[in-house]
């Protein structure tokens, strides 16, 4: 039995489409930077036959999930000339609050994988790691570390021609996220169903050249711990890849109109007192509102004015890792 915790993480450049679907290769680099909460844990368990049970609800889209993941690590460690046992069975516990519109994709398949790499006989490297939890999905391999990360193309085609890396530690600059989630439910196609359609967008390709530049100058940004520059990037990317979702085929939908209402509110806030705050979201409604130390008291007051959006706060987080078994 091998048991591992994880987190999500939220992408300051986002990834969206992918050069493989069924390996999770994506079509460009992302960042990110790992939340300290909240967690997952996944027990892993040599079995009779392939079993996932969860705390919670789990579809029979999920469970097929797993098993896929399951089989692509085997794929995977098999080049590495690694066994894993020929079944084994998890168990999901998440304490991700359900409605908060926080992905939990990243923080389960990161837990998955280093759940599974401790059966293993051989410790893995981080980057080994990372391609396993992206086996499961793509933004999962930036879970595995802490602190500020990269989902970077190797300039290969194989199963590990994509990997994370740590670009800053966990205590590099103080950043914390006030994620506001609209209570409203949207009809949602996941981003495992989203990133295949990706490339029928005409601005797919644009995105792909201009999402270098923004990656590079991101990286800079969190280095230089430069909050205006990182708000430049991040703030662009985030519209910039829900203009290639809103225009691919079917077309995906995901900010609703308070999605618009609180950025717009945000920067009139911003504007008004100079504050040190950025506004990111994902496949969602939802808005992460990242902010340094000096402006987190006004955000969260900002945040828990919100009528009927439930609040969750973050701050960096260290990654997955292996608790107990
Ligand atoms: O890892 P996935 O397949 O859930 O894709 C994540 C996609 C976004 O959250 C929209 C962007 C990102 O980089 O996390």
């Amino acid at each position: 039995m091998s048991t591992a915790r994880s987190t999500p993480n939220i992408a300051l450049i986002k990834y969206w489409g992918n050069r493989n679907n069924d390996w999770r290769l994506p079509a460009a680099d992302s960042l990110s930077f790992t939340l300290s909460e909240p967690c997952v844990d996944v027990i892993a368990t040599v079995a009779d036959s392939f079993a996932v049970t969860s705390t919670k609800e789990l579809s029979e889209k999920d469970v097929e999930r797993f098993k896929r993941h399951l089989e692509l690590m085997h794929e995977y460690l098999n080049t590495l000339n690694l066994k894993l046992p020929e079944h084994l069975a998890f168990h999901v516990d998440s304490h991700i609050p359900p409605g908060i519109g926080l992905a939990s994709s990243a923080a389960v398949f990161s837990a998955t994988a280093i759940a599974v790499a401790g059966l293993l006989e051989q410790e893995l490297t981080t980057e080994q790691l990372s391609v396993l939890a992206r086996l499961g999905s793509g933004s999962a391999a930036r879970s595995v570390l802490g602190g500020f990360v990269t989902l970077e193309n190797t300039g290969t085609d194989g199963i590990d021609s994509a990997v994370a890396r740590q670009v800053a530690p966990v205590d590099h600059w103080e950043l914390w996220d006030i994620v506001i989630a609209p209570s409203t439910t949207h009809k949602k196609v996941g981003s495992t169903e989203g990133h295949a359609g990706a490339a029928t967008s005409p601005h797919f390709v644009q995105r792909l050249q201009d999402i270098r530049l923004r990656q590079s100058n991101g990286i800079e940004a969190v280095l230089m711990r430069d909050f205006e520059k990182l708000q430049t990037v991040a703030e662009a990317d985030s519209l910039d890849m829900h203009h290639c979702m809103a225009t691919q085929q079917p077309p995906l939908h995901y900010l609703s109109n308070e999605t618009y209402r609180i950025i717009r509110e945000l920067e009139a806030l911003r504007r008004g007192q100079h504050l040190p705050v950025l506004y990111t979201m994902d496949a969602g409604p939802t808005v992460h509102c990242i902010c340094e130390a000096e402006a987190k008291k006004t955000v969260e007051t900002f945040a828990s004015q919100q009528s009927d959006c439930t609040i969750f706060i973050a701050k960096i987080g260290s990654g997955a890792e292996r608790i107990k078994g």
